[in-house]
């Protein structure tokens, strides 16, 4: 079903998020046909940055040429560039805005759905709420997509809360977490319950450990001014990690609509045991307090890694560690999900390295496209029976026409046309993994610095899993 016809609203349409991932993205959702009949962006950001209709289409065009996998060419482009316009907006100024939206409807034929998506610092959350409330923008079951992070800490996140709620109703709130929407991490619902296979396997009996690894090449792109009053904790763990952890760890939902499956994955934060300084390592890359923007004595982490406990029944006992960096050795998005031994070890065999005698490992790969992987052991050919491990795997590409899918923005900002909160989350999720940071935030430990292009502050990362190691660099 498409959804019906809307106005969307970017803020912070100038800025990178919108040229990185949103701008391409409705592009491709336009050229892909999943936009409604009847659409129009209007792009807004401050006065300051104020500019013309003409000028945001230009913007719009380097921004998918550069970035976007649907090239801005032919008649797909003028079409989508035509629905472009532009309305600047401040909260005690919001004439342009208005106009613009006015103006975007009008085109339409009349009042019609709008969808703001607020990609804007949290900084500037409580305002641009405020504006919408105030000036009506926010009424007729508009609805607004919300950036990460979700505050800062578990006094911010409740007062946000409080904000949007005072304005658009929980069923019109839709905080986005791209992870969510990747298409491998969705995935996970699939691998997970829909086969016999795996979901037998994944508690405490069978499985040692569970990792989720995030190394980022990427540095800091430009964003110091974000970053800085960020970190890695609050960029990425805190959101991204630690939402995968959710849909890893939960329980089968009785159905998959939104309130049963987040409920589950809303549980599982519940039963996170709070995460204290001895649990975390922080790093820092050498140079960062360099980098144009930073203080010259910040102490913003730009490495995480820690391990987590959930005190639940299916998971009593396995460690969950988690990893993420800027300016490492290699870019990765993987879960590994390490099994235990068979209690009977009656194979002769000669490896070594325990690590290879733990050969039975699930590792999901949810970078684009991404792939699965079960490996275990199997005896070499021969008269000895000698063991190697071996790899059964499945992977997106070969598998599936790959221009079907969607990435993580591009499948939220559908779902979030089509009214679909599955894959976002609520604010008692939001606010349980906060209160479990709490004393990790309110005593954080020193950043330890680490050599870019490294795998972060070694060997402290290292002993931070001991007696376990992580999955990567040593398997691909
Ligand atoms: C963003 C973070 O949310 O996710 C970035 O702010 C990070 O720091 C990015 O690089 C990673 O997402 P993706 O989808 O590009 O892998």
């Amino acid at each position: 079903t498409a959804p019906d016809d809307h106005v969307i609203v970017l803020f912070g349409a100038t800025g990178d998020l919108a040229k990185r991932k949103l701008l391409p993205g409705l592009f491709h959702l336009a050229a892909a046909g999943l936009l409604p009949d009847g659409y129009r962006i209007v792009g807004s950001a401050p006065t300051r940055s104020a500019m013309s209709d003409d000028a945001f289409r230009t913007l719009a065009h380097d921004a998918v040429a550069t970035f976007g996998r649907s090239k801005p060419t032919g008649p797909g482009w003028k079409s989508f560039e035509e629905s472009l316009s532009f309305g600047a907006a401040d909260p005690q100024d919001p004439g342009a805005l208005l106009a613009a939206v006015r103006a975007a409807e009008d085109s339409l034929g009349g009042p019609s759905r709008r969808l703001f998506h607020l990609a804007i610092p949290p900084s500037a959350f409580a305002s641009t709420i405020g504006m919408l409330g105030d000036t009506g923008l926010a009424a007729e079951n508009a609805k607004v997509i919300v950036e990460k992070p979700f505050g800062t800490d578990l006094a911010s996140a409740r007062a946000l809360n409080e904000t949007i709620n005072a304005v658009f109703d929980e069923s019109r709130v839709f905080r986005i977490d791209h992870f969510l929407g990747k298409e491998s991490v969705d995935n996970i619902l699939a691998l997970r319950f829909a086969n016999g296979m795996f979901e037998p396997n994944w508690n405490r009996d069978h499985i040692r450990y569970v990792q989720i690894d995030v190394p980022e090449t990427l540095g800091l792109e430009g964003r110091a001014h974000f970053y800085e009053g960020t970190g890695a904790f609050r960029d990425m763990i805190v959101t991204h990690l630690i939402q995968v952890l959710g849909i890893v760890a939960m329980e089968p939902p009785v159905s998959l609509a939104a309130e049963p499956l987040r409920d589950e994955k809303d549980k599982v934060f519940e039963a996170m045991r709070p995460i204290g300084p001895g649990d975390v390592v922080r790093g820092q890359y050498e140079g960062y307090r360099d980098e144009p923007g930073v203080a010259p004595d910040s102490t913003t982490e730009t490495f995480a890694a820690l391990r987590v406990e959930v005190d639940n029944w299916r998971w009593a006992g396995v460690p969950f560690h988690l990893r993420s960096g800027k300016n490492l050795a290699r870019g990765r998005q993987v879960i590994t999900l390490g099994l235990r031994e068979p209690p009977l070890r009656m194979f002769p065999t000669d490896l070594a390295d325990q690590e290879k005698n733990r050969a039975n490992k699930i590792v999901i790969d949810f970078g684009d496209p991404g792939w699965i992987a079960a490996r275990f052991l199997t005896k070499e050919p021969g008269p000895a029976m000698r063991l190697e491990p071996a790899t059964m795997a499945f992977g997106y590409a070969g598998s599936f026409c790959e221009e079907n899918g969607l990435e993580g923005y591009e499948r939220l900002i559908l779902d979030a046309m089509l009214g679909d909160q599955s894959l976002f989350t609520r604010a008692g999720g939001i606010e349980r993994i906060w209160a479990a940071s709490t004393p990790l935030l309110e005593n954080p430990p020193p950043v330890q610095p680490y050599a870019p292009g490294s795998w972060g502050p070694e060997p402290a990362v290292s002993e931070l899993i001991a007696p376990y190691s992580w999955h990567l660099p040593d398997a691909a």
